[in-house]
């Protein structure tokens, strides 16, 4: 039998979890099947439980349920403390370790497959929401010059700029702020991209910018936000599907101790996308 994982949401149909963990199996040769499971809203624990009596051995988690998650493991990483959310589950025995490779995933994708440094540039992250708050540590563990966080919502970027200063140099405000500013490196971490929407940051802030990064990714065309920083004067554009990859091979290699090669499945998404 070969062992069980699965990603866990609502909706989760549109996961390309199940693709990627399986190119992944495939490659490394790892006896190991991986499927996509809905989890009613309200019913996450029990979803969880029936896995694991049927021996499921590790979840992917996704949107709504990694602050659940958060609180059903019973042993925690540092990095998933620290972000307060939970996107990779492992079971062993009585244990369930709580991961979150969502931070780790950005800064491979920025730093290994753009090829681009992230120490000493100058960093603007859009959005103070869970995914935010997870990429927040990883970033300034790579020591950026600055890292501003702004949001719609001014409170809670100030919130997570309290909450990180000990990390690195973190500055918060709301989007009219940062318009003006100079910036190495934006990144789209809002859930605006989602209903087609564009996070209200002015065009100023693209003018230098080498890389606009979305962390959310649309297969039929640039997001608004990318088209947006291509119009005004971003370099290079990318959208999640590299961070996709590269937190699915930091999960995996968190169950299986394999670190699966992640260009040829980065590549085998692109070339189903249109742009
Ligand atoms: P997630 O887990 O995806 O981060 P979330 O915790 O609900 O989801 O956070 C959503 C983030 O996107 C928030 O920063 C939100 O801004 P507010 O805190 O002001 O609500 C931001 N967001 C959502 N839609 C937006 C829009 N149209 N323009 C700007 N920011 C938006």
């Amino acid at each position: 039998m070969p062992d069980l994982y699965a990603v866990i949401g609502n909706p989760v149909s549109h996961s390309k979890s199940p693709l990627i963990h399986s190119a992944f199996a495939q490659q490394t040769q790892q006896s190991m099947q991986y499927t996509a499971l809905l989890a009613p809203i309200g019913g996450f624990k029990m979803t969880v439980e029936n896995f694991r009596q049927q021996g499921g051995k590790g979840l992917n988690v996704t949107v709504p349920f990694k602050l659940e998650a958060f609180q059903l493991s019973t042993r925690l990483t540092e990095r998933a403390t620290i972000a307060q959310a939970v996107n990779t589950l492992k079971f062993d025995d009585d244990e369930i370790l709580g991961d979150n490779t969502d931070g780790a995933g950005l800064v491979c994708d920025i730093e290994l497959n753009l090829s681009i440094p992230i120490a000493a540039k100058r960093i603007l992250l859009l959005g103070a929401g869970g995914a935010a708050r997870g990429v927040i540590l990883p970033l300034l563990q790579k020591h950026p010059a600055l890292l501003a966080v702004a949001n719609r919502t001014i409170s809670k970027a100030k919130m997570l700029q309290e909450q990180f200063m000990m990390y690195g140099n973190i500055a918060a405000g709301d989007f009219s702020q940062f318009s003006k500013e100079k910036f190495d490196i934006i990144i789209n971490a809002t859930s605006a991209s989602l209903h087609n929407e564009l996070p209200g940051i002015g065009p100023g802030a693209f003018k230098h910018a080498e890389l606009a990064y979305d962390m959310m990714y649309n297969l039929d065309a640039y997001t608004p936000f990318l088209k947006f920083a291509q119009q005004h004067g971003a370099r290079q554009l990318a959208d999640g599907i590299g961070m996709l990859v590269e937190q699915a091979a930091e999960s995996f290699f968190v169950w299986r101790h394999v670190k699966p090669q992640t260009k040829p499945v980065i590549a085998m998404l692109k070339s189903a996308n249109k742009i």
